[in-house]
């Protein structure tokens, strides 16, 4: 594949938003490549998803250090792939890694400790084969590492330069006000916070984004399909090319209960009076609220992808939708 951009992906078929307060636009829409990206995924598919996503205007992409099974292999994949098509457009791209998850044996390869952050950044930077990200996130809370410690941490790799920006992910709200106020301190301030956002799990909303808004922070949502159950995937059961049927994925068939199917059809006719699929909303509905300035899209297929792009040409709910919405989930 000798791949050339699409010339005409910044025509407006993208929206760009300002990430909180800082000078940074993110694409409405980013690509996650937490699953589908790894070793045990089809290579050929992930390359032109990446290709398709640039194609579209998409110009952020979200791994970790966890990401891909075996774990590191969506960052190793990722480098080859960024290396073939992506060098040349490397100022056009916001790449953005985490570390916070096991990763490696022994004391120092889970949680937060300073130690952890930095020997994971510059592990995934020689996976991927960048001299920086643009965000690197501090993946999760860690009860046992003071909060000073891993901010001081995130601090010192933007000094170093291996990171553009930071963000914090996972982070409960009273820890995530702690975090946002050292990192402001440090004069590195958080650029983004990243959390699961969708119909069915809103945590968020219950203080999360109004500890943003207070400090103008961004928000990113993820698994706003709650791994493709907010589809029409399991309308008809489980298929077997799908997360629910993956042994190494973290959504159990025993999970898609009858009563969620009974939900998901609901969901699925309100979606179609909407003239959108289920994806489509259900990707629409987490940017419905100005607080959140991306949301990430996980995708097995192009066709997928390119479905799930277009939910952007409608992210307005009125009240009626959004009560049938909450009827149909909360009863
Ligand atoms: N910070 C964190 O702790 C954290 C945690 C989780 C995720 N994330 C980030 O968020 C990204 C997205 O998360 P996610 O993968 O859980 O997202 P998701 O959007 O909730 O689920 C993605 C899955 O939904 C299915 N799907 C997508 N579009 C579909 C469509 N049009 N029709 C039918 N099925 C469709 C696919 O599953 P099949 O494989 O079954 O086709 C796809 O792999 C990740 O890649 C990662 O970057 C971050």
């Amino acid at each position: 594949m000798n791949y050339q951009p699409n010339e005409n992906r910044y025509d407006g078929r993208m929206e760009y938003r300002y990430c909180g307060k800082s000078g940074l636009q993110l694409p409405r829409l980013s690509l996650g490549l937490w699953q589908n990206f790894g070793d045990i995924s089809s290579q050929s598919e992930a390359e032109k998803m990446l290709c398709m996503a640039f194609d579209e205007g998409v110009t952020h992409f979200d791994l970790a250090n966890n990401y891909g099974y075996p774990a590191g292999t969506a960052e190793s994949n990722f480098g080859k792939l960024f290396k073939k098509n992506f060098a040349a457009h490397r100022d056009e791209m916001l790449i953005s890694t985490k570390a916070g998850y096991m990763m490696w044996a022994g004391p120092y390869g889970d949680w937060s400790s300073r130690k952890y952050l930095i020997s994971s950044l510059d592990q995934s930077l020689k996976r991927m084969g960048l001299d920086y990200v643009d965000i690197f996130y501090s993946h999760r809370y860690d009860p046992n590492t003071p909060i000073e410690e891993t901010m001081q941490a995130l601090t010192d790799i933007v000094r170093q330069g291996k990171a553009l920006y930071v963000g914090i992910s996972n982070y409960p709200e009273e820890a995530a006000r702690k975090a946002l106020w050292i990192l402001a301190e440090n004069k590195t301030p958080c650029l983004i916070y990243q959390g699961r956002y969708n119909m069915m799990y809103r945590d968020a909303e219950n203080g999360i984004f109004d500890a943003l808004r207070e400090s103008r922070v961004g928000y990113i949502s993820f698994s706003c399909l709650a791994q493709g159950v907010l589809s029409d995937k399991y309308l008809k059961g489980i298929p077997k090319n799908s997360r629910a049927a993956d042994p190494h994925s973290e959504l159990h068939a025993e999970s898609i209960t009858d009563e969620l199917v009974g939900k998901i059809k609901a969901l699925n006719e309100v979606a179609k009076k909407r003239g959108q699929t289920l994806a489509q909303m259900a990707l629409a509905w987490t940017l419905r609220d100005d607080v959140v300035t991306s949301s990430l899209v996980g995708v097995s297929t192009c066709k997928q992808l390119k479905s799930n792009l277009d939910a952007i040409k409608n992210t307005h709910f009125d009240a009626e939708e959004c009560q049938a919405i909450d009827r149909i989930i909360f009863g």
